[in-house]
């Protein structure tokens, strides 16, 4: 290869979504293509137009080396799954993993190669757009689901073949974004993230970890900085951790521009800057930006980038390209590539959606609904809206294949009932005579479901908020309702936390539904109805008021931690110390009773640990209501004294589980060092288990009250 060529393998450029080459903007790249000066392209989908690309690549440029086909495959390609934090919310990793495999099919079959997924962003801050994208403010949690979600996409790896991502239903997953991203000071998006060693290991890490071991392909570097260094020319993260601590040999992309925003960081002085920051630090591709394809070869030609780095990261990307099966089989079969949703895929999403339903409040019984009830008003700007994919929702499915609408779901599960619409406001207007409507129409019913939230668009990239409560009029819709003093509930379609305001203690059921996807309306109607019992739980704390965040269950224990008769304890004057539903908080439209936790045993060596000893944790939880419904067991620990101030409570092992009538069952967990352990900041972090006491909680929440105590010599 000349070196123009090894450049040109490090290049990847956009499309403009399905326009088939000569159409469109699109000649860059396929010019690059001809040139053997691009080595992938972002944003492109569809048999005919990739494969068309494609030949440009193989049959024309002189290596004929294929190109790589990558696009944000985030919880759908036709068939959109709820938003990822809902998947979280699901406590189910069968959840996560029915989109994956759903979504990688969809997408290999339309010539996508390689998703820009999961992400994986732990964050404590729910304005930023991007927690929609997550699975919430918990490393463990979200590890769990990164790690299901990459086998998901790639398929397992079974010991014949390391790269199970060549078969043709399957493609390559990208673990995003490293790192810290979710630490955006303030929740804007791209802010600066100053970290500590121990926190970026214990937090941030975690899932990333998970996904390696999950045998995920490729990384993405984040926005970010990290501690004053830009995450793209971060050598201490890309390659130091990543690739030498880690072992990781796959390939880092940089994020959109990100090598060429390394001059806007005030890091690089010029392009030249960037790519030779960028390819020491580790990043192997640069995605938009092209500094590295011009500036490479005079880079070498000077010393400023070695060869062997140079070869490294064009080895990455190719090893990409051979487990991919490109150089075998370039295109995909034309007649293969999957259309559209099909019922058996509408069907995984409906259920998904379902189980990722959160049920805040239910008063009196609110909820279920009855089937036989006589009239039903359905109101609120999302009541009849097909705006429930979620963000980042495939552009090609958002045009086709819109959410299933709550009104027509309704509609359909009680066919009895005579059903009423008002839209009353719009997602972000105010009053314009539209609640009146609404009034009138829950007055004349006997239930009212009011369906409100958030756009699709005000979650995601770039999509920060300072206020989040209801957007525009919609708590006042929801007072005027409550106000008439009728029957209603309230469903919530939205990308992040909400502060609920006043309005939660008027309204008798609250039900948490997310973007819940295609599906959306008959996965709420299920909920409504009763068909599904909702088992889902909060995978991140809903603050009070903007004015708490930072509030998430796993923050560390203080000096002073609230006292109700001290004044000089950590709280505000004028909030409760708590949040408004803390994470891992959900009802049931039965009731459970998890008994005292019991260990395997009391005392164990943190010697034996640190070689591999467990030991379990055992919890009885019986269904103690009259109907079937789910449980998610929780459990968390925390070290009472340890050399780094601990989090007053860390979640180490979950089990959701089914449960008729009276029905129980004994839910064991084990633990071993990782769930007992930590990283600590001494020079570049260092994993201890400590001797000393344990405490461990099982529970329904991260509020959960059984307590047990584990010694550790
Ligand atoms: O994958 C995304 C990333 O998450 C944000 N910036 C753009 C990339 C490609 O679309």
């Amino acid at each position: 290869m000349t070196v123009e060529e090894k450049l040109g393998q490090l290049q990847q450029l956009p499309w403009t979504y399905d326009t088939g080459p000569g159409g469109g903007d699109t000649k860059e790249a396929e010019d690059a293509a001809r040139a053997g000066k691009l080595s992938s392209v972002l944003s492109i989908y569809g048999a005919k137009s990739t494969n068309a690309l494609q030949r440009i690549a193989v049959e024309e440029s002189r290596l004929g080396i294929p190109l790589v086909f990558g696009l944000d495959v985030i919880h759908g390609f036709w068939t959109t799954f709820p938003i990822p934090l809902a998947q979280a919310a699901s406590f189910d990793p069968d959840v996560t993993r029915a989109d994956g495999e759903v979504s990688a099919k969809e997408a290999r079959s339309n010539g996508v190669h390689w998703t820009f997924a999961p992400a994986m962003d732990v964050t404590h801050e729910p304005r930023w757009g991007r927690v929609a994208e997550g699975n919430g403010e918990d490393p463990y949690l979200t590890s769990v689901f990164a790690a299901a979600k990459v086998r998901a996409y790639q398929g397992d790896a079974d010991g014949e073949s390391s790269a199970p991502y060549r078969a043709k239903d399957r493609v390559a997953a990208c673990a995003k974004h490293f790192v810290a991203y979710g630490g955006a000071e303030g929740g804007r998006d791209y802010n600066t993230v100053d970290v500590s060693e121990s926190r970026l290991r214990n937090l941030y890490l975690p899932p990333f970890k998970a996904a390696l071991e999950a045998g995920a392909a490729t990384v993405m570097a984040s926005f970010n900085t990290i501690s004053g260094v830009p995450a793209h020319g971060n050598t201490h993260t890309l390659t130091d951790i990543l690739k030498k601590e880690w072992d990781f040999d796959g390939m880092v992309v940089s994020d959109w521009t990100g090598v060429q925003e390394l001059i806007a960081h005030g890091f690089a002085e010029d392009g030249a800057a960037a790519a030779r920051l960028a390819l020491n630090a580790g990043v192997d591709m640069e995605m938009t930006s092209t500094n590295l394809v011009r500036h490479g070869k005079k880079l070498l030609r000077d010393g400023r980038i070695g060869e062997r780095r140079l070869d490294d990261a064009v080895a990455r990307v190719l090893r990409l390209k051979f487990d991919l099966g490109l150089f075998e089989n370039p295109y995909v079969d034309e007649d293969d590539a999957v259309a559209g949703p099909t019922a058996a895929t509408r069907r995984a999403a409906r259920t998904a959606a379902a189980r990722s339903m959160v049920l805040l409040k239910n008063k009196g019984k609110a909820l279920p609904l009855k089937r036989s009830v006589g009239s039903i008003a359905v109101v609120g700007p999302f009541a009849d809206s097909g705006d429930l994919l979620g963000t980042w929702s495939f552009p090609g499915a958002i045009e086709k294949y819109p959410s299933v609408k709550v009104l027509d779901a309704v509609e359909r599960a009680a066919p009895g009932a005579k059903v009423t619409y008002a839209r009353g406001v719009d997602p972000e207007g105010g009053d314009t005579g539209g609640i009146g409507k609404a009034v009138a129409a829950a007055k004349a019913a006997d239930v009212t479901v009011v369906v409100v939230g958030e756009p699709s668009a005000m979650s995601g990239e770039a999509a920060a908020r300072s206020d989040l409560s209801l957007p525009g009029a919609q708590e006042k819709l929801v007072k005027a309702i409550a106000a008439t003093g009728r029957p209603f509930v309230v469903v919530l379609v939205n990308g992040r936390p909400l502060t609920i305001g006043d309005w939660l203690d008027s309204a008798p059921a609250v039900l948490e539904a997310w973007h819940p996807g295609i599906e959306a309306g008959n996965a709420i109607a299920d909920v409504l109805f009763g068909e599904v019992a909702p088992g889902g739980k909060l995978p991140v704390s809903f603050p009070r008021a903007v004015g708490q965040i930072p509030i998430h269950y796993n923050h560390e224990s203080t000096g002073r931690p609230y006292d109700a008769d001290n004044k000089y304890t950590s709280k505000y004057l004028d909030l409760p110390p708590d949040p408004q539903f803390p994470f891992g908080h959900g009802l049931s439209y039965t009731t459970f009773e998890i008994g005292a936790p019991r260990l395997s045993r009391e005392r164990v060596s943190a010697d034996a640990l640190r070689e591999g000893d467990t030991l379990e944790v055992s919890v009885r939880v019986t269904n103690t209501g009259e109907r079937e419904g789910d449980e998610v067991v929780q459990l968390y620990v925390h070290d009472v004294a340890a050399s780094l101030t601990q989090p007053v409570r860390r979640l180490r092992g979950f089990r959701r589980v089914t449960l008729g009538p009276g029905g129980s069952r004994t839910v064991r967990f084990r633990l071993g060092a990782a769930d007992l352990g930590f990283w600590t900041n001494a020079p570049h972090g260092e994993f201890t288990v400590e001797e000393g006491t344990v405490d461990l909680y099982v529970g329904d929440s991260s509020a959960a009250k059984g307590r047990t105590t584990l010694t550790i010599t």
